[in-house]
């Protein structure tokens, strides 16, 4: 599944392929803008020569190389590569741009403002971030792959694909798979990847979202309000699992 997000870049090569052929197709977008086509769509200019289209908010190589710079300060939890190795850590590898991109200004409060999000660790590191930087460590993470996790148990995993697939009929709770994909890959830019996920971190945030503790207002919370313990737990091993 492409690390890329729909929308984010139209560059034809990125689409559908995986981490070599985005560098390839990084390098080809570095060729171009060395010799001197306009690739940015910011600046209302029809691209001469080779068909390329690039949104105005895709990421330059140089962009994702300083994500991948910054990414330094974070890989004692997160891995250099966003693959964390750590439970209590999220992956971020292969997670959508747009994602972190959001979680990270979350993380970050306004002044004299609480933060959307909260947690301690993640709010100090936030602070000393811009929102261009969020943007190139969301650039950088998106297109590392995930290394694959698995479900701990089968009949918790079991209990789990049927909520997955198709959620808890007398509790009104909708199917994961209807806004998180059939796989688990997400569906840029609102809904996050969780395929491949550690179990520990997706049920640790279940229950942040069922007591409020997680963020503003998401479907999540409505969502979690109607789960059990036990539900939560059988659904996060599924969620690892998946690749
Ligand atoms: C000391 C450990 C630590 C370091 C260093 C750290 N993080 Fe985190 N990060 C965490 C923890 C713990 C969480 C889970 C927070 C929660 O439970 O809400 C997290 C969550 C996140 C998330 C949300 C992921 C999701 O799936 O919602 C993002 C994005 C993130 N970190 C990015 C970064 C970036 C970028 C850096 C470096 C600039 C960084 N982190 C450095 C510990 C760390
Ligand atoms: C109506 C759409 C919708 C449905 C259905 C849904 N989700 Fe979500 N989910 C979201 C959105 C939106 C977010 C992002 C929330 C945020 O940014 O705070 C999210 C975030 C999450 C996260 C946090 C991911 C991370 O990296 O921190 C987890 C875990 C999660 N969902 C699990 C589930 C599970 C399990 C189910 C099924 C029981 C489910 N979701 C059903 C919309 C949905």
């Amino acid at each position: 599944m492409p690390p890329d997000e729909k929308g984010m870049c139209t560059l034809p090569t990125f689409a559908n392929r995986r981490r070599r052929s985005v560098r390839a197709a990084l390098g080809a977008l570095a060729l171009v803008s060395a010799t001197g086509v306009m690739v940015s769509a910011a600046h209302g200019a029809t691209p001469a020569g080779p068909s390329i289209e690039v949104s105005a908010t895709a990421p330059t190589a140089a962009q994702i190389a300083h994500g991948g710079q910054l990414a330094r300060t974070c890989a004692a939890c997160h891995g250099l590569d966003g693959n964390a190795t750590s439970a209590q850590f999220p992956k971020l590898a292969q997670q959508g741009q747009s994602y972190i991109a959001r979680e990270l200004m979350r993380f970050k409060a306004a002044p004299g403002k609480k933060p959307k999000r909260v947690n301690a660790i993640m709010n100090g590191i936030a602070m000393a971030l811009s929102p261009q930087d969020m943007r190139d460590l969301a650039a950088y993470y998106s297109r590392q792959p995930i290394k694959p996790a698995m479900a701990s148990n089968a009949k918790w995993a079991k209990v789990g694909m049927q909520i997955w697939r198709g959620g808890i009929a007398n509790r009104q709770v909708p199917a994961c798979a209807a806004c998180h994909g059939p796989g688990g890959l997400g569906m840029p830019p609102q809904y996050p990847r969780l395929a491949g996920q550690w179990a520990a971190y997706i049920e640790a945030q279940l229950h942040a979202f069922r007591t409020g503790t997680r963020g503003d207002f998401t479907p999540m919370h409505d969502i979690t309000s109607r789960m059990s313990d036990r539900q939560i737990r059988d659904v996060s091993d599924f969620v690892a699992g998946l690749r």
